[in-house]
C-alpha cells in the first residue's frame, strides 16, 4: 500500500487478516487532523470525549450532534488519508432507528465524516440494521460504554464475571452480523479482549483492554498529557505538553508585564 493510499473499511478488515496493528486515536480540530495523519493514524476518531476534553463538561452526556458535527467538519478539512469516523452522541440515536439513520447521515453529510461510531451491543440492534441499511458504517463500541454512566454506577471495567464476559463475545458476533465493520473494547480484561478478537473477523479497536486486540485507541488530549493530573491506568502519556504550554504562557506573561516583549526583533521599524 502506497502512504498516500486513502484508508476506508476494506484496509482496515485486510489489515486484521495480515495481522497488522490498526492505530486509532481522537481529533477535534483541523490542526491535530493534520499532525496525526502526518504521523501516520490510520483512523481519526470525533469522539463524544470532545464533551470532556475540550467543551469542558462533567461527562459525555450533554454533548450534542451539532457540537460532533461542528468537530468533523473542522477534521474533515485536513482531507486526511485516515479514515474519519464521528460518534453518535448520546441520544441521537437510542430514541428510534429513524433518528439514528437521520443523524447519521448528518455525520456523513454535513460533516464529512466516512463512518459513525454509537455505543451498545444486543441493544442497539435495530440500530446498526437501520444505519447500515443507508449503507453507513458503523464502528460498534461495547464493554464500557461511558454514555451508560449512570446504569453502570460510573466507569468500572466490564465483563468480569463469566456470564458477563460470555455477553460481551456474544454481542460482538452479532455486532459483526449485523455488518458492522469494527468494533471498540473498552475497560474489559486482556483475557476478553482476546477472546473476542478471536471470536469475530472485523477488527478490535482496544482501549483499557489490552494488547490483544487488533488495534488501539487513545484520546489525544491523554497521549499528549495535556492535563495530567490524573492518569487513568489505560493510558500512556507519550508528552507532556501541559506542562510545556504552561512555561510558554508564563514565560509570555513575564515578557509582557517586564517589557521585554516585543523587542526590536519583533517590531516593524
Ligand atoms: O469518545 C471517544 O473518544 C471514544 C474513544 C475513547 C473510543 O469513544
Amino acid at each position: 500500500m502506497g502512504h498516500r493510499d486513502k484508508i476506508t473499511v476494506n484496509t482496515v478488515h485486510a489489515m486484521k487478516a495480515r495481522g497488522e496493528k490498526i492505530v486509532m486515536l481522537t481529533a477535534y480540530d483541523y490542526q491535530t487532523a493534520l499532525l496525526e495523519d502526518r504521523a501516520g493514524v490510520e483512523l481519526i476518531l470525533v469522539g463524544d470525549s470532545l464533551g470532556m476534553v475540550v467543551l469542558g463538561y462533567d461527562n459525555t452526556l450533554p454533548v450534542t450532534l451539532e457540537e460532533i458535527i461542528h468537530h468533523v467538519k473542522a477534521v474533515s478539512r485536513a482531507h486526511p488519508r485516515a479514515m474519519l469516523i464521528g460518534d453518535l452522541p448520546f441520544m441521537s440515536y437510542q430514541a428510534s432507528a429513524e433518528d439514528a439513520v437521520r443523524n447519521a447521515g448528518r455525520l456523513l453529510k454535513e460533516g464529512r465524516a466516512e463512518a459513525v461510531k454509537l455505543e451498545g451491543g444486543k441493544r442497539m440492534a435495530n440500530v446498526v440494521r437501520a444505519i447500515r441499511a443507508a449503507d453507513i458504517p458503523v464502528m460498534a463500541h461495547i464493554g464500557l460504554t461511558p454514555q451508560s454512566l449512570h446504569q453502570m454506577g460510573g466507569y468500572h471495567v466490564q465483563g468480569k464475571d463469566p456470564a458477563a464476559a460470555r455477553e460481551l463475545v456474544e454481542e460482538a458476533q452479532l455486532l459483526e452480523e449485523l455488518g458492522c465493520f469494527a468494533v471498540v473494547l473498552e475497560g474489559i480484561p486482556r483475557a476478553l479482549a482476546r477472546k473476542i478478537t478471536a471470536a469475530v473477523n472485523i477488527p478490535t479497536i482496544g482501549i483499557g483492554a489490552g494488547s490483544d486486540c487488533d488495534g488501539q485507541v487513545l484520546v489525544i488530549n491523554d497521549l499528549l498529557g495535556v492535563m495530567d493530573d490524573f492518569t487513568p491506568k489505560f493510558v500512556k502519556r507519550y508528552a507532556h505538553i501541559g506542562q510545556e504550554i504552561t512555561r510558554a504562557i508564563s514565560d509570555y506573561v513575564s515578557d509582557v508585564k517586564d517589557g521585554s516583549f516585543p523587542d526590536n526583533e519583533h517590531s516593524y521599524s
